[in-house]
């Protein structure tokens, strides 16, 4: 895992700044409250008296979040000590009695108390194998208590051709395979590309694909009970809603909701 951590230790401020005003608002952040928090929220749409635990967290941006959502206690982990250094300098700077914690996601201790929460935003797509899929769900489920959910995002399983070249969203992607070598076979590389306005490649990080079969059989083998895809929507009051219709037909991520 040493190459994510190098990965993520030099690009940190461009995920930053290049990942913070974009789609991501109008359609990641939108379907995480509209499709796959609602049910774990009370009567006042909160998070209240819940343990969360947000892998992956890089530089907070969905701690922060959770956070709002008025959750007792969070933390959030990342294998980066440059974006777990970010995560804590905004904490300093406007303290919201967040945690933090460079740590491997694979190899977590079992915790002193379970989670009812546990969140991944783009972990999952960093498992190299199908046996670091397989340590990553495992490790996901010894936090969690029983019943309790993991919600998470993960780079797109499906929709893989050349159409995603979407500069002017601010990322591309791209898998280095023919035509006919489809269906993609697991652990192939995916490139991700971020762009600033004027559309130049200022970084590029590297994922992994597995097959919609491979996550959900993963899920199964480490003891969750139920396995459910989201598909991206975008916010419908969203002021530049049909351009990012268009981003949908072949979105970069799809979010996951699984329950122990
Ligand atoms: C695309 S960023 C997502 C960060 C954040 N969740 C967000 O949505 O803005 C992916 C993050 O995963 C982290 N990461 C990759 N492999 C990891 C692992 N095995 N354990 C913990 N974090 C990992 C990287 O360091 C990076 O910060």
């Amino acid at each position: 895992m040493a190459n994510n951590k190098s990965e993520y230790d030099m690009i940190g401020i461009d995920y930053v700044e290049l990942t913070e005003n974009s789609w991501r608002l109008p359609i990641e952040n939108y379907t995480l409250h509209k499709c796959m928090l609602q049910s774990l929220l009370d009567e006042h749409e909160l998070l209240t008296g819940k343990r969360v635990l947000d892998l992956a967290c890089g530089h907070g941006l969905y701690t922060r979040e959770l956070k709002a959502l008025n959750c007792d206690y969070i933390l959030g982990v990342d294998i980066s000590s440059e974006m777990i250094k970010l995560a804590n300098d905004i904490e300093y700077q406007e303290p919201k009695g967040i945690e933090y914690q460079v740590a491997d996601a694979k190899q977590l201790k079992p915790p002193e108390t379970l989670f009812d929460l546990v969140t991944a935003f783009y972990l999952l797509c960093y498992a190299r194998t199908r046996d670091e899929l397989l340590e990553m769900a495992g490790s996901i489920h010894t936090q969690l208590g029983e019943n309790k959910k993991f919600i998470g995002f993960t780079t797109n399983i499906m929709n893989y051709d050349e159409k995603f070249d979407k500069k002017k969203y601010g990322i591309s992607r791209q898998v280095n395979i023919s035509l006919e070598e489809r269906p993609i076979p697991d652990g192939t590389k995916v490139f991700i590309n971020l762009y600033n306005k004027d559309e130049k490649k200022i970084c590029t990080f590297t994922n992994y694909h597995f097959s919609a079969v491979t996550y959900e059989q993963v899920f199964k083998e480490s003891g969750f009970k139920t396995f459910q895809w989201i598909p991206f929507q975008c916010d419908p009051r969203a002021s530049n809603k049909e351009l990012y219709d268009q981003f949908l037909q072949c979105p970069n991520g799809i979010g996951i909701i699984a329950t122990k």
